[in-house]
């Protein structure tokens, strides 16, 4: 499989059928990446005699996997090929304005039989992702979203067999068409959640894995609500990096959990008898709505098998180097989630208003804020920028340790986050909303205008 380091070949075989299908590269130039990305109904066999209809990218959900190195030129030639008008956001990519897919505003919807040219530098490593964001409850639950990874050239040989995992649910009706999203007060408020996860697009995979061999699980929560806490019994976690690239320094983790939207960088040492399996599983989690306690759901069935090569080396060290962000002249934005729901109509929204009527952020080129996101709400809401990575902070505005660049961040109930930003050169409006995209799409989506 192109692009898979040596380091992963005792495990390739079982991670090439786990792994998410590769988009092809046309572009021979070594620094330009250019693939084609048809929108379009995929029809798929989730388990023997049950047919689903799904939407994916080239005929796959998740999406091809679009490999790139940091300073690569990404062009992504985007054909829709579906009944419904889309975009293309990159989500956690700092892009140029125009490329951002916010239809009607930084773009038009590209409509059924029509194409749209995205090209755009990756500046970042990292794990980011690709989905559509027109209607992006409906579109998003139907299968379109596709990860990217940009290789860290930095990163010590040696951490793991890597393996990308898409994490996702789905809600069909007994003909395998998706369920339309949630349209209630209750549901809105709920979040549209499937009864049915899948890793990579498939229900329960398994995955070989060598006894005493690490394994690097980059995981991203593609989910339209629902939140996914980690867990593989009797083991713990090496969280070496999140959503924008590596920490600062490794944490320890036991039950990590991953909120739609983010992405988590994993290091796991399966242990136990050969033949055994070890399952990593989404352990019930909270998010304070009004949805039955869910069970635990098995992900990924880990099959130990004898080692074929030596162990594991030792973990290299790990540490980033990463600048804290200058804020000593930074102010202080306040945005606050609110919510106004009676038994017929819910408002999610940005200071107490849609956030289409709340008044844009403003913002100067070069400059640092430190946004304040108060949740007024009884509910979690993971808080999404786009274009720029935060640094999360303390309370007292000391930054939070390890240092990391996040797109992506869970505010938990009446509570608040402070997110330290600086604004590079690239001026115009960017969003920011929940990623709990049943909220985004009921209000809890605001702007931010940036400009020179
Ligand atoms: Cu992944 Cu505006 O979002
Ligand atoms: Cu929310």
């Amino acid at each position: 499989m192109p692009g898979m380091p040596s380091i992963d070949q005792p495990n390739a075989g079982a991670a090439t059928a786990l792994s998410p299908a590769e988009a092809v590269d046309r572009d021979p130039r070594p620094d330009v990446v250019a693939v084609t990305l048809v929108a379009e109904p995929v029809v798929r066999e989730l388990e023997p005699g049950r047919t689903v209809h799904l939407s994916g990218y080239s005929g796959n959900v998740p999406g091809p996997l679009i490999r790139a190195k940091p300073g690569d030129l990404v062009e992504v030639h985007l054909d829709n090929h579906l009944t419904e008008p889309t975009t293309l956001h990159f989500h956690g990519v700092r892009v140029p304005n125009a490329m951002d897919g916010v239809p009607d505003m930084t773009q038009p919807a590209v409509l059924p039989g029509q194409s749209f040219d995205y090209s755009f530098v990756v500046p970042d490593a990292g794990l980011y992702w690709y989905h559509p964001h027109y209607d992006s409850v409906a579109e998003l639950g139907s299968g379109l979203y596709g990860p990217i990874l940009v290789a860290d050239p930095s990163d010590p040989p040696g951490l793991g067999d890597e393996v990308v995992l898409v994490l996702s649910d789905l809600g069909v009706d007994q003909n395998g068409q998706p369920l339309p999203p949630a349209s209630t007060p209750d549901g809105i408020v709920s979040g549209s959640e499937g009864s049915v996860v899948l890793v990579n697009g498939l229900v329960h995979p398994r995955l070989d894995v060598a006894v005493g061999r690490r394994l690097r699980l980059r995981v991203l929560n593609a989910a339209r609500s629902r939140y996914f806490k980690l867990g593989i019994a009797g083991q713990s976690f090496t969280v070496i990096g999140g959503d924008g690239g590596r920490f600062s320094a490794p944490l320890t983790v036991t039950e990590p959990v991953v909120t739609p939207g983010e992405r988590l960088d994993l290091l796991v040492t399966p242990s136990g008898a050969e033949g055994s399996t070890l399952e990593l599983v989404a352990r019930p989690v909270s998010r304070g709505v009004p949805l039955p306690e869910s069970a635990e759901a098995p992900l990924v069935g880990l099959e130990l098998v004898a080692n074929a090569s030596s162990a594991s080396p030792p973990l290299p060290s790990l540490e980033r180097a990463i600048t804290p962000l200058d804020t000593s002249v930074a102010s202080e934005v306040p945005i606050a989630l609110t919510l106004n729901a009676d038994e017929t109509e819910v408002v999610m929204g940005i200071d107490g208003v849609p956030g289409s009527q709340a008044e844009p952020v403003h913002a100067q080129v070069g400059a640092t804020q430190i946004l304040v996101v108060t949740n007024m709400t009884p509910y979690n809401h993971p808080f999404h920028l786009h274009g720029f990575f935060f640094e999360p902070r303390r309370e007292d505005g000391s930054p939070l340790l390890p240092l990391e660049r996040k797109d992506t961040i869970d505010v938990p109930p009446v509570s608040r986050v402070k997110l330290a930003v600086t604004y590079d050169d690239r001026p115009g409006m960017w969003m920011f909303h929940c990623h709990i995209l049943d909220h985004a799409e009921a209000g809890m989506m605001g702007m931010l205008h940036v400009m020179h």
